[in-house]
């Protein structure tokens, strides 16, 4: 496992556990050696499995694969390494921080043949499960429009974590990518073309670009909308809490701040409007530790998870797309970016 800190800690601490059946961690590596007493020290790591040099622990490890939840731009390194080692991967998201690692990374995934597979866990907490399933279910008829918010309150220097403060499109990089992912899942498919801004103001603790209000184009026609804000100084969508909207044919799916997902229907002759909670769907895993356990099946024979390189290619290209977008002021076109990627 590359990465003790942070996240990691939390993959430490609260995921990992549940599937110590099923695996168990051979060596660790950070940068930092306190934290990575720390965390090896409760996994029972012997010295010789504590690394603070991935390349190294690649060569001093006999593992199936390798968990990488460093910062974007320690991930291509990581990648490449595994690959090196003929080790399948699950890493944290985004893929990279710059177009030209994740171009990188996929292209030695794919040379390598090894199964990589990113964490894109929003997708599955129940509330979000539940969304998605209203929507495939074809219960409010054909698909019209999509409306995604993320409005966190991060005007405190290193509220979100120092770094997130310090990097360029901060928002998109960091927090968006599970945004435009998400809407492509609940749209089913794949953005084709997007268009907007991202943008930062004088009152922000950022240095990069910390709003964003984009357009897309899906390859089934759905149009989807995202705004977001690290400066949210009213109502907040924070992680977890995020507003979103469907318009479909025969009513709406909205959920807001509360987690309760919505379906409101209205009449179309008396006007009459009906309101539901729609219960949350049961699955057997929620958030990351759905994420592994798909990548574990897969690894074990079973089928390619949903968020395999593969596909999240589509989530990264877009959200490199809409960083050309701001920058050029034209819309891009988000296919021709994957066909770069895999070229
Ligand atoms: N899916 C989610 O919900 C979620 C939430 C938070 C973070 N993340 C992702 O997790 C990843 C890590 O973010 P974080 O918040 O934990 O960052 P962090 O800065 O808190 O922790 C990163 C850790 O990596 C270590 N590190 C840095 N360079 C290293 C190197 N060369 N070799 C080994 N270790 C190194 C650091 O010492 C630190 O302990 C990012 O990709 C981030 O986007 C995902």
């Amino acid at each position: 496992m590359i990465g003790a800190g942070g996240m990691a800690r939390a993959w430490i601490r609260n995921f990992l556990p549940a599937f110590s059946d099923r695996l168990d961690v051979v060596g660790l590596v950070d940068i930092d050696q306190d934290v990575l007493d720390d965390q090896a020290d409760f996994l029972a790591l012997p010295a010789e499995a504590r690394f603070t040099d991935y390349k190294r622990a690649f060569t001093r490890t006999d593992a199936d694969f390798c968990i990488i939840v460093t910062p974007p731009w320690v991930h291509r390194g990581p990648v490449e390494a595994a690959c090196r080692a003929g080790m399948h991967i699950l890493m944290e998201k985004p893929i990279a921080d710059s177009w030209k690692d994740v171009r990188a990374i996929y292209r030695a995934v794919q040379r390598a043949k090894v199964k990589c597979t990113v964490t894109q866990n929003y997708r599955y907490n129940p509330n979000m499960y539940t969304f998605r399933q209203v929507l495939r279910s074809g219960r409010l008829g054909q698909f019209n429009y999509l409306m995604g918010r993320f409005l966190a309150d991060y005007r405190r220097f290193a509220s979100w974590g120092a770094f997130r403060h310090e990097i360029p499109h901060s928002l998109l990089i960091e927090g968006g990518v599970h945004h435009l992912d998400m809407l492509r899942n609940l749209a089913d498919s794949h953005c084709v073309q997007i268009s907007g801004y991202e943008w930062n103001r004088p009152w922000s603790s950022f240095k990069g670009e910390s709003n964003a209000s984009y357009v897309m184009k899906m390859a089934n026609g759905v149009v989807a909308h995202y705004e977001g804000t690290c400066s949210g100084a009213g109502q907040q969508n924070s992680w977890h809490r995020e507003y979103y909207r469907a318009e479909c044919e025969k009513g709406e799916v909205v959920v807001d701040s509360d987690g309760i997902v919505r379906i409101t229907t209205r009449h179309n002759t008396t006007g009459a409007m009906t309101t539901t909670d729609v219960p949350a769907e049961k699955t057997d895993f929620v958030g990351h530790s759905f994420v592994i356990d798909a990548h574990l099946n897969w690894l074990s024979g079973g089928p390619r998870p949903e968020t395999a390189l593969q596909d999240n290619i589509y989530s990264n290209a877009t959200m490199f797309a809409a960083i050309e977008a701001s920058t050029k002021g034209k819309t891009v076109d988000v296919e021709a970016l994957v066909r770069q990627a895999a070229g």
